[in-house]
């Protein structure tokens, strides 16, 4: 791998990250006793504004209960149990983070789903299935680690079926430096921020064409200002995943907003381009 990817990944190492969730979780009940996605989503939905933001990206992506859906960048996997549990559909998450993934498998096994909803790690920029696989793949506050976008819109086309849908919420650039330390880099080292408009077209320079494309940068600053009036986070939260500094991380992210430096885009894309073996069928 290369040195920006071993920088990011170093940014969510983590360590001891599911023996700290099983204390914290300990707020629920023994840990025989199973929990519900719902009773996670403080701790396991990370981007801004949390399983709202998950939930609304997937009524906007048309998710339904035959769709094979591939979670790219899936954290500690609250959104992949979330689509599991609310459609019914099949869920497969990629991460960088080892920690991450062992987290994830950890929790969908406390909320009973693994047979539905499954782990790997990996790179966004080397995805582990074959062409044409999936029907959906979601892509929610991870574009911003990652420089070569380009391979990576690549690398979500050709393991999407043609037609199948590509939803992403992200952080993105809007004409000023942010302020650092950010939840997913401590420094410029590890953020490549697009605007908007270059975010979409890097996508659809992928082969991708656009269904939805929503601004949801004043949403998202009603929601810091609302966390910051309401006090102290309810727990567990975040900050059991990324340590003490979360806080910090968070305050950051919300005045980058409030200051106009970033804005946060969610949108939908069909995969418009025809596969080789398609294309030659179609004549
Ligand atoms: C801010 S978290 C978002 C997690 C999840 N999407 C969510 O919304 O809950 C960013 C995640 O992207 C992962 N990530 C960053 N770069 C990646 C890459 N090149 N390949 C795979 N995962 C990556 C990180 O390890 C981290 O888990």
């Amino acid at each position: 791998m290369n040195d920006a990817l071993d920088d990011v990944r170093d940014h969510y190492r983590a360590t001891g990250l599911t023996e700290r969730l099983k204390s914290a979780l300990t707020v629920f009940g023994p840990e025989n006793e199973p929990l519900t996605p719902q009773q996670l989503g403080t701790l396991d939905q990370f981007h801004t504004r949390g399983l709202a933001a998950t939930a609304e990206l997937a009524r906007l992506a048309g998710i339904t209960a035959d769709m094979s859906v591939l979670d790219v960048g899936s954290g500690v996997g609250g959104p992949a149990r979330f689509l599991a549990a609310t459609y019914g559909c099949r869920v497969t998450g990629i991460d960088l983070s080892e920690p991450f993934v062992d987290a994830a498998r950890y929790l969908t096994q406390r909320t009973g789903q693994s047979e539905q909803v499954s782990f790997r790690a990996a790179s966004a920029l080397e995805i582990p299935f074959a062409d044409d696989h999936f029907d959906a793949v979601f892509l929610q506050h991870v574009a911003m680690n990652i420089a070569e976008r380009t391979r990576l819109y690549r690398e979500i086309q050709r393991v999407l079926k043609p037609g199948g849908r590509f939803a992403t919420f992200d952080v993105v650039a809007n004409g000023g430096e942010p302020h650092y330390p950010v939840p997913w880099a401590r420094t410029p080292t590890t953020s490549f921020l697009l605007t908007a408009d270059a975010t979409h077209a890097a996508i659809e320079q992928a082969g991708f064409r656009t269904l939805v494309s929503q601004d949801d940068t004043e949403t998202a600053k009603a929601w810091f200002a609302q966390m910051r009036a309401s006090g102290p986070p309810p727990s567990p939260n975040l900050g059991v995943v990324m340590g003490p500094d979360f806080a910090q991380f968070t305050t950051n992210l919300g005045r980058n907003l409030l200051e106009g430096r970033l804005g946060i885009l969610a949108a939908v894309f069909e995969n418009d381009s025809p596969k080789a073996g398609n294309h030659l069928e179609n004549r």
